[in-house]
């Protein structure tokens, strides 16, 4: 096989047997009460793994505080970890690595989905934000929020280290801290969203101060080998934007080099959330350039294809890329490229909660031709 994509790269600690790596994908189907993981999402997870590939789990709710999906698991209660070491069980009997993506939604978010019905956390109470929150009652406009007092927030870099501790009970390779799409992270990142006059806003310094905090207390549980940290440089879901963003994700992306992370995952321009942006004013801000200034292993996603995936990893860019909606929809992803057989359409109308419909019975390459 000389197809770059499948010569064997270095994360942290592990060797990776091919560069396609799973994109992290909410799929809001953990069980309820309780958001924890049941046997719909192990059997998920396991179609999914493959002999030295990395996953990349679905963001993850850290706090209490932090869901804006309904349907979304969490990893904040002790009794979420069993039903989570059930899908690390099935990814690494099928000889894969598998970190848990941290996160919290911030003010993507409704009081439907909050304790005692409070208003959702976020950095600033910005005007004329519209997020959207999925609830009880479905897809609905993001209540209005409050900010996060200092001392909160300070309480919030504890519950992203107490989450990666129990995943660490749950037998997880290492967590993935999501600091893109516009959730708590990137909401404090980016001074679009983020107006504090504290230690956590104003400057640069300031606003990557929740990241790095989050991200040292991530490496006091697992090592810096065993964290990484996704970014959306381009990104404008979730209301996001900046008035200087290659100054910001520079800074950034330079402090994670220093700290010496297991890797940085870049989501490229072209890709708004979860669709593609046909637009042309996102800021062309990712992997190419962040890369002259972070040295470890870089994983690339946002709109690939096997063809553009292998030209990236040729160039040297990225060092792997991970695929999202072409892994819904292609359980055996890795087997289908390696092999150059064609890929299976995803179904919109299925990504978000539900069923197994359009979740763990899209069949692989081999029953689908049997
Ligand atoms: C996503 N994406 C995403 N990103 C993330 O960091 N955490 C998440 O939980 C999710 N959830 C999610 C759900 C669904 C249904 C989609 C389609 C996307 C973004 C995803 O990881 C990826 O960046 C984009 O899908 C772009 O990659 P593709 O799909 O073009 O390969």
């Amino acid at each position: 096989m000389n197809n770059v994509l499948f010569k064997p790269v270095r994360l942290g600690p592990y060797t990776l047997e091919h560069r396609i790596a799973m994109a992290p994908l909410t799929r809001m189907r953990s069980e309820q009460p309780g958001s924890q993981p049941g046997e719909l999402m192990a059997t998920y997870y396991d179609q999914r793994a493959s002999q030295g590939g990395f996953i990349v789990s679905e963001a993850t709710v850290v706090a209490p505080t932090g869901d804006g999906y309904l349907g979304s698991p969490g990893i904040y209660a002790d009794a979420q970890i069993p039903g989570w070491k059930r899908v690390v069980d099935a990814v690494h009997a099928k000889g894969g690595v598998i970190f848990l993506q941290l996160y919290h939604a911030g003010r993507q978010s409704h009081v439907d989905m909050q304790p005692d019905g409070s208003l959702p956390v976020a950095p600033s109470v910005v005007d004329g934000y519209e997020g959207v929150a999925y609830t009880k009652n479905g897809w609905v406009p993001a209540s209005p929020h409050r900010a996060l007092a200092e001392a909160e927030v300070v309480g919030m870099v504890e519950q992203f280290r107490l989450a990666a501790e129990r995943g660490k009970q749950a037998g997880f390779d290492g967590v993935e801290i999501h600091g893109a799409n516009g959730y708590l992270i990137d909401q404090f990142l980016q001074d679009g969203s983020n107006q504090r006059s504290d230690r956590y806003g104003g400057s640069i310094e300031n606003r990557a101060r929740f990241l790095l905090e989050i991200t040292r207390a991530a490496i006091s549980v697992w090592g810096k080998e065993r964290v990484g940290v996704r970014l959306g440089p381009s990104g404008s879901f979730g209301g996001m934007h900046d008035s200087d963003p290659e100054a910001l994700f520079t800074y950034v992306a330079a402090e994670l080099d220093a700290l010496g992370i297991a890797y940085l995952h870049l989501i490229e321009p072209r890709v708004l959330g979860n669709a593609e942006d046909a637009s042309k004013d996102q800021n062309p801000l990712a992997a190419r350039m962040l890369r002259k200034v972070f040295h470890g292993t870089l994983v690339a996603a946002g709109g690939f294809k096997p063809e553009t995936a292998a030209s990236l990893v040729e160039e040297g860019t990225a060092d792997l890329v991970a695929f999202g909606r072409y892994f819904i929809s292609n359980p055996d992803l890795p087997a289908r490229i390696a092999q150059g057989w064609p890929l299976a359409d995803y179904d919109r109308d299925t990504f978000y909660g539900g069923t197994a419909v359009g979740y763990t019975d899209y069949p692989a390459y081999a029953a689908a031709t049997a």
